[in-house]
């Protein structure tokens, strides 16, 4: 088996292509873009790319319904383009991770097409068909089960109609999975993100949910499924032929279950995204938001800092294509620039694999389109729909500025020309108003600009054996403005200090710090005269100020 541990000191870069750069001109970013930007890839301290999806999808959930697995969206360029981009990011250092999305397809896919046509044919067991359907919740779309005219059948979709789900019973499913994963590594790829992986093993039988709960009600019953283990690790035995990393999305999952997959001999995941942290302001999902709470979001961080501390590996995340802004959410955009740096810090330190989502890195921010007919998201439209519809059509819409998965799929804001940059003509998508101060090239002149505080904080991580293999141990924990925490490591200890306040506020130096003289390594504010820690047991904090204090132990 290769080598596959790269993943613990990389920093990762997420694109979401169709809104990165348009590199031909129709208004749709591409891999011609990608590979036109990948200096300023480069540039940002990064050395792995996740592409979402960049296969042929008929975009009822943005190339999260495949219709082909071994092609590229002709929107975005073929296969060769994308060969261009991968060598090209392999000699400048940069590894590239694939999406796969396997929990289903799209309905516009050869197998669901040929599944349609009968009950006896090669591919009549690719999705899950029944007579009757049971009483599961769509995650996107009302109820989990369509009728199917032709086959005269209803079929599974946990997501969007247009989104079977695959039977991963099949054993000629999972061939297929192994097909693909093969076509790719063989290409030259360096791992997969796999897409709500947790749930490709259905329960026998597919018993009913509890009747009263809204879009989850099945998930007891295909989270974590009863061959979830088997079948991962047929797909680990491919990806292990070639040190290929396996990074698996786990919504809603627990540490308990999270453990199960990334540690043991029967580790079958490198890395997984979990949820509980994107729940600091909202129930479920950001449309049922509720007042941002510190202690909550620490309480997430540091659970799970703790639960993987000596077996299994974090990866560390405040935005991705499925949430909105972080700086809309957990910051302030009055506090713009301060809370955009200290996000970027609160985060990055810990311990773990960071990955910074397109556009993150300069702090931009939700959009708010007047009308819901403006937004193009499956679920922000459902939630829209579903949830307290007798509001006020203004309180409706203010929920959907909160939360829409829309706000982190508008155009990369480049520079401060019309499109920002992103393109010559008018972008498939509409593009945040506030591009003329946030993007690329303004940001590249200000040396205090967020982007470059973000290559800060990726240099100061990768450069530091502490921020990445130390220990983690959080301090007043019940503070609801301040987060502290430390690593350490040998002998030498950071300590990250982050004001979620847009008042001064006082910090307490955890005591066995008080007296002790550190070196302050990273600030959002310029820098203070002295860059010793103060001898007195309090200090000031500024608006969504960050400190990153350095000591060397004797
Ligand atoms: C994952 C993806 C999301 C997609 C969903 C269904 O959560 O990240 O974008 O809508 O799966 O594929
Ligand atoms: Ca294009």
């Amino acid at each position: 088996m290769m080598q596959r541990d790269w993943y613990k000191t990389a920093v990762f870069y997420q694109i979401w292509v169709r809104s990165f750069a348009d590199g031909n001109g129709d208004g749709i970013g591409d891999l011609y873009g990608v590979y036109k930007k990948l200096p300023y890839i480069k540039s940002l301290g990064v050395n792995a790319i996740w592409f979402s999806p960049l296969y042929p999808s008929p975009n009822a959930d943005f190339g999260y319904d495949i219709s082909d697995y071994c092609d590229i969206h002709p929107d975005y360029g073929t296969l060769d383009q994308f060969k261009k981009v991968l060598d090209r990011a392999h000699e400048m250092g940069i590894r590239v991770v694939m999406d796969l999305v396997i929990n289903h397809t799209s309905d516009e896919h050869k197998w669901f097409k040929e599944s349609c046509k009968g009950k006896d044919n090669e591919y009549s067991d690719y999705y899950i068909w029944r007579d009757k359907p049971n009483n599961w919740n769509s995650i996107f779309e009302g109820k989990a089960w369509e009728y199917n005219e032709e086959r005269g059948q209803y079929y599974l979709h946990i997501f969007a109609k247009k989104q079977p789900d695959l039977n991963m019973d099949n054993p000629k499913v999972r061939e297929e999975v192994k097909k693909i994963m093969r076509f790719w590594l063989d290409m030259g790829v360096d791992g997969f993100r796999e897409d709500v992986i947790t749930f490709i093993s259905k329960k026998e039988g597919l018993p009913d949910g509890l009747p009263f709960l809204p879009i989850v009600n099945g998930m007891p019953y295909y989270k974590d499924g009863p061959h979830i283990i088997e079948y991962l690790k047929e797909f680990r035995e491919v990806s292990d032929e070639y040190g290929a990393v396996q990074i698996g999305e786990g919504p809603m999952t627990t540490v308990r279950s999270a453990l199960k997959y990334l540690t043991g001999p029967e580790k079958t995941l490198d890395l997984m995204f979990s949820f509980d942290h994107m729940l600091a302001d909202c129930f479920y999902t950001e449309y049922l938001h509720r007042k941002f709470d510190l202690v909550k979001l620490k309480r997430a961080f540091s659970k799970w800092q703790r639960a993987l501390n000596n077996d299994g590996w974090n990866t560390l995340y405040l935005e991705n294509h499925d949430h909105p802004r972080i700086i809309s959410r957990y910051g302030s955009e009055r506090h713009w620039k301060a809370s955009g740096k200290m996000l970027a810090a609160c985060y990055m330190f810990q311990k773990g694999t960071p990955f910074i989502y397109q556009g993150q890195e300069i702090g931009m921010t939700n959009i708010r389109l007047r009308d819901i007919a403006h937004y193009v998201d499956v679920s922000s439209i459902m939630n829209f729909n579903l949830f307290n519809t007798d509001d006020p059509i203004n309180k409706r819409m203010a929920r959907i500025h909160i939360s829409s998965r829309d706000s982190s799929r508008t155009p990369m804001q480049w520079n401060g020309t019309k499109y920002a940059g992103f393109s010559r003509v008018k972008p498939w998508f509409y593009v945040n108003r506030n591009y003329k101060t946030v993007n690329v090239k303004a940001e590249e002149e200000d040396h205090g600009s967020i982007l470059n505080f973000y290559r800060k904080c990726t240099e100061l991580k990768s450069s530091s054996k502490t921020l990445i293999y130390g220990s983690y141990r959080e301090f007043f924990p019940k503070n609801r403005h301040i987060y502290t925490y430390e690593r350490k490591w040998d002998n030498i200890s950071y300590l990250v200090i982050c004001s979620f306040s847009s008042h001064g506020r006082h910090w307490n130096i955890p005591d066995e710090y008080v007296g002790r003289i550190g070196k302050l390594a990273l600030c959002n504010y310029p820098m203070p005269v002295s860059t010793a820690i103060s001898q007195k047991p309090r200090d000031l904090l500024r608006p969504y100020e960050v400190r990153v204090y350095r000591y060397k132990l004797k």
